[in-house]
């Protein structure tokens, strides 16, 4: 099998449409979770700009611990209620931080993350992990880009067995 990214067209909305139709397409039938972590992964960081990190951390029961990503080497384990992807976990609420430097407790993996979006993936009543995104841009990620990866995590969840 070859994939090709196809370039996203039209409006912001759209372009989220698109993505996550090709998200669909790419887990189908396949419930395995660092699979389907590591191709979404792929998917996303290829297809959106301004992005230098995107992956996954998953609970251990204990804490978070990095999975499937792109992007320079990351963090391994994370507590709960601990920089951005630990507050999204804990809070079970998307973090949408326009600018890391101003968030208490970032934790800063990366030196060029200038802003984050960390959506919590939770099947059930279970916590999975969550999903992260780092940009070197401050305020990269509006209302928009937080419904359409909120859409891609939903996806996520509803692939795994
Ligand atoms: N910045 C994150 C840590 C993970 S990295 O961005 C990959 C945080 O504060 O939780």
């Amino acid at each position: 099998m070859s994939f090709a990214t196809s370039t996203l067209t039209g409006s912001k909305l759209e372009q989220y449409e698109q993505l996550a139709a090709q998200a669909r397409a790419l887990l189908s039938g396949e419930p395995d979770r660092t699979a389907n972590a590591a191709n979404l992964s792929a998917l996303v960081y290829h297809s959106l700009p301004d992005l230098n990190w995107v992956g996954f951390y998953f609970h251990d029961g204990k804490e978070l611990v990095v999975g499937p990503f792109q992007g320079l080497p990351a963090c391994v384990r994370i507590a709960l209620g601990r920089g951005v992807c630990g507050t999204a976990a804990s809070t079970r609420q998307t973090q949408r931080v326009a600018d890391v430097e101003a968030f208490p407790g970032h934790i800063a993996c990366d030196a060029a993350s200038r802003s984050e979006l960390v959506v919590p993936l939770v099947k059930g009543d279970t916590l999975i992990g969550v999903f992260d995104l780092d940009s070197p841009s401050v305020e990269r990620f509006d209302e928009d880009d937080q419904r359409g990866l909120e859409a891609i995590a939903r996806i996520f969840i509803e692939s795994l067995a």
